[in-house]
């Protein structure tokens, strides 16, 4: 049996950003102006699987729930939200600078502490006399290492190119500390750096008119729990819903679209009664985060994600943000290992007591059984959208050998799948083949998104589709005008069936539901 550690992705970050280019699904955001580091736009094929996934969400939290709202707040809120939740004085990175040529800037938690030596620049001057350069001091675990620096980056700092120089080691200097991977300049001082992108709002950019872009969903649910809670006559536990946009100057964004500049989340925070409240039978906060880390889960592996692909990491007390009380991070074998997909978090009373401290509104329940008034605590899944779907990409790509060819096939959930058929006349030049598949097309269009082409032979047509994850394609052919039917071919089996062309849109349809 191979355990979760022995697990290794079964495909490369480089070639899903390469399907993903290919086939119009995810592209680097202003690619012709070299780009905006952090920013992806997705294509016709990737808006549409994006929307699949939000719209699954939104299914599974409350269409089939009858204890959840979904609500859309603005992306602007109020900057006093902002100093209430915390995010103005805490939600900061600490950054450190090389103090070598490259002046770049790292994650100081990022930089593991190595052992190094101090490597001085010497200056051989024609003459053979010497000269040291005064504050070129490279950092390196070998002199080699060093040499590398040097001719990487120093040489041309130091104006010595050409120049015949020796790298001395300085005696008694060897210890462990943080110095640039780069350039072997030793770090200064970490400093905190908010991650929130700001603007201002209104005709003055001054600091009064500052405003945040939000870096989560969730304070608007905190913001609104009075006004979803009174106008929809909920009584405790329920839960308030919503997805869209949110903002971070992450200062590494990296891994496509893993972690961005901008991206979208799925938050939902279900309040309910502290379970020291709780009576007999009733579900408390403890309980209902479980039941969330489960729930959340089952919904990954119902829509395609390997069981096996996902692991549970409950935060020790050390790594917990000083807000929860507990948080499981569900983690997904990508491409690049075993990280965060989605947290679910135990956040206590924390956020609405910080907001009626914040705004003096009284955020309390009254509690009509219990007859007295408590703030809720309240449970918390933050997904990503884009991890998401980097995630089915992930689980669903595959490369099978198909007699001497390759074909590289999606195999998404039918839900999921951008495109559900496409149509293809076997001969393009026969405009009754045409016209035929084009009707059939349009037909199918009113059940579910199908796309017609002509524009390759068929073999290329059937490859295309595979590798976006179309379920289902339709061949129309010269038989097809005699015997009024056509070719259904299924993605996954490759099997092909001849159905009547007045039945393949309900067999489709069938068959959609059925794999579902
Ligand atoms: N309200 C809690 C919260 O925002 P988080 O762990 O910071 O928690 C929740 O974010 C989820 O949002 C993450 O699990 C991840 O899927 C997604 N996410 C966070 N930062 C991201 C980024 N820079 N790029 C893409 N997705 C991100």
């Amino acid at each position: 049996m191979t355990t979760e550690n022995e697990l290794k992705p079964h495909v490369t970050l480089d070639t899903i950003v390469s399907l993903c280019k290919r086939r119009g699904i995810i592209f680097p955001g202003s690619e012709i102006y070299e780009g905006l580091q952090g920013t992806y736009d997705y294509g016709p094929i990737g808006a549409e699987l994006k929307k699949n996934v939000k719209n699954l969400w939104w299914k599974s939290m409350i269409y089939d729930r009858d204890d959840v709202e979904g609500i859309d707040c603005a992306i602007l809120m109020n900057p006093k939200v902002w100093k209430a939740s915390g995010h103005v004085d805490t939600f900061s990175d600490p950054l450190a600078d090389s103090m070598g040529p490259s002046r770049k800037r790292y994650r100081a938690d990022h930089v593991e502490p190595i052992e190094c030596t101090a490597f001085e620049v010497i200056d051989v001057t024609d003459e053979g006399s010497e000269k040291r350069i005064e504050g070129a001091k490279i950092w390196a675990p070998s002199k080699k290492k060093a040499k590398e620096f040097y001719q990487t980056w120093w040489e041309k700092h130091l104006g010595l190119a050409g120049r015949r120089v020796k790298l001395e080691e300085v005696a008694g200097s060897t210890r462990v500390g943080r110095f640039s991977p780069d350039d072997g300049g030793e770090l200064g001082e970490p400093r905190a750096f908010n991650l929130m992108l700001s603007t201002h709002c209104g005709p003055v950019a001054d600091s009064a008119a500052k405003v945040y872009l939000r870096p989560e969903t969730a304070q608007g649910m905190f913001v609104n729990y009075s006004n979803v809670q009174t106008s929809m006559r909920r009584k405790l536990p329920f839960g308030i819903a919503q997805m869209g946009r949110s903002f971070r100057n992450e200062i590494t964004p990296k891994n496509f679209i893993f972690r961005t500049r901008e991206f979208e989340q799925m938050e939902m925070e279900f309040f309910c009664k502290p379970g020291h409240l709780c009576k007999e039978g009733e579900l408390t906060d403890d309980q209902w985060h479980e039941h969330w880390v489960e729930y959340r889960t089952n919904f990954y592996v119902k829509y395609g994600i390997r069981r096996d692909h996902l692991r549970f990491h409950y935060q020790t007390k050390e790594e917990l943000a000083h807000y929860s009380k507990a948080c499981c991070d569900i983690e997904f074998l990508f491409p690049l290992g075993w990280q965060e997909l989605e947290g679910i978090a135990n956040r206590t009373d924390y956020d609405l007591r910080m907001h009626m401290e914040h705004s003096g509104k009284d955020l309390k329940y009254f509690d009509q059984e219990l007859n007295t008034h408590y703030v809720p605590y309240v449970i918390e899944p933050a997904a990503g959208v884009d991890r998401a779907v980097l995630a089915f990409l992930t689980d669903a790509y595959l490369e099978e050998q198909v007699k001497e060819d390759k074909r590289v096939v999606l195999k998404l959930h039918p839900e999921l799948a951008p495109i559900k058929a496409a149509v293809f006349p076997l001969l393009k030049n026969r405009p009754e083949l045409v016209e035929m598949a084009r009707n059939l097309c349009r037909e199918m269009k009113q059940s579910f998104y199908t796309v017609y082409d002509d524009t390759a032979a068929i073999g290329k047509l059937y490859r295309r589709q595979d590798e976006i994850g179309t379920p289902f394609c339709v061949t129309v052919d010269v038989d097809s005008l005699d015997d009024q039917a056509v070719t259904v071919r299924d993605r996954d089996s490759m099997q092909q069936v001849r159905i009547g062309i007045d039945k393949v849109r309900d067999y489709i349809a069938g068959e959609l539901r059925g794999k579902s």
